[in-house]
């Protein structure tokens, strides 16, 4: 047995599912206040980069086959571009969002009235603190819930109330890494009793978190503090290709080992306030 040994099963046919994402346009972003380590208000943003990259982000969504539908986005609310924090959607139901801090709370009526206009007819708004997906990332099977920093854990019995679906709570301990779909990543979901594919910088998570991990997902493509630090965890995968922030060259060669497509995107202007391309991308599951 040689140290670098090849997974034992052989990689899965790699099938692309079509996926429909909800995004939004950062033609207000700027980075005016600092909620995450990232974010420096004394440092300036190219707003025109940070559009340019959001767009390249989004066509490459419509190159793959996806849909991407639009909200409008609204001045003074400058991390509205972040769609993914605004709920979590799973088998066309929706719940809510309800944002931890003060400057992001008026995005969350927005984005339910988006909800609402657009065909989601469930919809549900919680009453604990829960940033969406930045902490709710469905696997196909399970909903794992990250906490910590933001997403408070009574909404995570509380996603598993309206999903009915069962729930895992994982606790960050890192700060850069403050919402779960900054550590973890869904590259293929549960389908047919095959347990579903990760990827997950283990640092981001506390002792016991990090063993639930190891037992949930034993298989699972573990990233190093490199391409963590450059938010390569916040990739969007439909489950053949799997789009990365340009500067997860590491991740990007893991990825391809197990017979993925990595599609590497720059989104280094909207790092600067958190975000990479998963926190742009809203899954609309159904
Ligand atoms: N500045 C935003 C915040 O701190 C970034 C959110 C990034 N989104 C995400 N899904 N991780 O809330």
């Amino acid at each position: 047995m040689t140290a670098a040994a090849l997974p034992t099963s052989r990689p899965r046919s790699r099938t692309p599912e079509t996926r429909g994402y909800l995004m939004c346009p950062p033609r207000f972003f700027e980075v005016t206040y600092a909620i995450n380590p990232w974010m420096d208000p004394s440092k300036p943003v190219d707003a025109d980069l940070a559009m340019a990259q959001w767009r390249e982000l989004r066509d490459t969504y419509v190159r793959l086959g996806h849909t991407v539908a639009e909200i409008e986005p609204q001045q003074g609310l400058p991390d509205m571009v972040f769609a993914a924090n605004s709920g979590t959607v799973i088998g066309g139901r929706v719940l809510g969002a309800r944002f931890r801090a003060p400057e992001r709370q008026a995005e969350a009526d927005l984005y339910r009235r988006w909800f609402i206009e657009n065909g989601f007819s469930d919809v549900t708004m919680p009453s604990e603190i829960n940033e969406g997906e930045g902490d709710l990332t469905w696997t196909g099977d399970v909903l794992l819930a990250g906490t910590g920093f933001r997403t408070d854990p009574a909404a995570h019995t509380e996603a598993q109330e309206v999903f009915g679906v069962p729930v895992v709570s994982l606790r960050l301990v890192d700060p850069r890494y403050y919402h779960l779909d900054t550590a973890l990543m869904v590259l293929t979901p549960a389908r047919d009793g095959q347990p579903a594919e990760v990827a997950y910088f283990p640092g981001a998570f506390s002792e016991g978190s990090r063993r639930v991990l190891e037992r949930m997902f034993p298989d699972a493509i573990l990233a190093g503090p490199d391409d963590a630090a450059v938010l390569g965890l916040n990739g969007v995968s439909d489950g053949r290709n799997v789009v990365l922030p340009a500067q997860a060259t590491k991740l990007a060669e893991q990825v391809s080992d197990r017979g993925y497509e990595p599609v590497m995107v720059d989104m280094s202007e909207l790092r600067k306030a958190g975000g990479g391309p998963k926190c742009c991308t809203l899954e609309l599951r159904g």
